[in-house]
């Protein structure tokens, strides 16, 4: 079946480093854009030059190292940010300028004290100047999620006139529902004059849990670019998470649209990020999280027992991950407490198992979890002959 290529932009490295408290060293920022680039992302979003001079430098050796996907640097629409950032960008072999502006009544008003017309005319001004240093421009409606559909399909035709070759449309806030942001782009798909030469971009954000969802929704509406971050990490609550949109694009190949990220690698690349920046994994997080691939209920893992797939739709080789965990917890049934007891030699039979089945619900009533180590002293304890 013809898959159509879903860009994955990542930027782990400018809004995902915005985490209070998680700021990376140039050293660190090297590994994670080398791993970013093995793993397959499109583009990395290496920084915000003008921010810095540690954060130019990043930019700088980022676009030395990096081999295969594009380069990009965030500008706000002035100037003087554009140009830092074109000299960031100099030795990458495919550079990007991101650049724009608030286009929300509330950004208009209290950010920029301005009107319409004025931040139409910043938004051409920024595009234009950026197309004087790189070809490849993308520009951000930015709190589009909350920017009326009518100003934002003028804003847009405008800056794809000035050169723009891809619309990022932020939810910036997190505000949007998923049909609210499909709508959105089924809007400037049908009302931009030019749309069809440029790439629309969702760049969502998780402040109501609705990041992942919003993106799909952006992509099933004609989008064809996601901005995502390693574990959902940015601002406040978090940016889309890659290996989210990743794994939902390959477990339902019926939408005929995929990435080209190699999933094997996702897990290790969470962990590394996470140790990069000393920030844990939430256990329960989709994908990446220890729990991801755990069971602990009776139900379940007599089903996973028999069959993986009972209670599992990713299998977990395919992100990384090297199995999946039947955990011993007083919820735990015979089966997987049968299971755990011969992956350490222990076969037992039926009888012996009743048996030693009351002991381990006597144990584990009063720990959270029996590991391999318990199991022997359990088995002693229920009285049993193993021949
Ligand atoms: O969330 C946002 O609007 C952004 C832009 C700067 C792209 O991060
Ligand atoms: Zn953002």
């Amino acid at each position: 079946m013809a898959q159509e290529h879903v860009q994955i932009f990542d930027t782990t490295l400018r809004d995902g480093e915005q985490v209070p408290g998680c700021k990376l060293d140039t050293k660190s920022k090297l590994t994670i854009a080398e791993r970013l680039d093995v793993l397959g992302v499109d583009i990395i979003e290496a920084g915000f030059p003008v921010s810095s001079p540690g954060d130019f430098n990043s930019v700088v050796e980022i676009s030395k190292i990096v081999k295969n996907a594009t380069v990009c640097g965030l500008t706000r629409a002035v100037k003087n940010d554009i140009k830092v950032a074109a000299d960031a960008l100099k030795h990458a072999k495919r550079p990007r300028i991101h650049t724009g502006i608030g286009t929300s009544e509330s950004h208009i008003k209290y950010k920029f004290n301005s009107n319409k017309d004025a931040i139409i005319e910043r938004a051409i001004d920024a595009v234009s100047y950026a197309k004087s240093f790189v070809e490849d421009v993308e520009f951000y409606a930015e709190d589009a999620g909350r920017t009326d559909n009518e100003f934002l399909a003028r804003v847009c035709e405008a800056v794809v006139k000035a050169g723009a070759t891809v619309l990022n449309i932020p939810d910036t806030t997190g505000y949007c529902l998923p049909e609210e942001y499909g709508a959105k782009i089924k809007y400037l798909k049908k009302n931009v004059t030019g749309i069809d030469k440029v790439v629309l971009s969702c760049h969502c954000h998780n402040d109501l849990g609705l990041a992942t969802a919003n993106s799909i929704a952006g992509i099933t509406n004609g989008a064809r670019q996601i901005e995502c971050t390693i574990n959902g990490i940015g601002e406040r609550a978090g940016n889309t998470s890659l290996e989210e949109v990743v794994m939902i694009l390959r477990q339902h190949p019926y939408l005929k649209l995929d990435t080209k990220i190699d999933s094997k690698l996702l897990y290790s690349t969470s962990q590394m990020v996470s140790d990069l920046m000393g920030m844990i994994v939430q256990p329960n997080k989709a994908i990446v999280g220890t729990n991801a691939f755990a069971h602990s209920s009776g139900i379940h893992q007599d089903g996973v027992i028999k069959n993986r797939e009972t209670y599992e739709i990713i299998n977990p080789h395919d992100v990384g991950v090297t199995e999946s965990a039947i955990i011993l917890t007083a919820r735990s049934g015979r089966a997987a407490l049968a299971y755990r007891a011969k992956n350490i030699g222990y076969e037992l039979e039926k009888l012996q198992l009743d048996k030693v089945y009351q002991e381990f619900l006597k144990l584990a009533d009063t720990q959270k979890e029996i590991t391999d180590k318990d199991i022997p002293t359990i088995i002693k304890a229920s009285n049993i002959d193993l021949a």
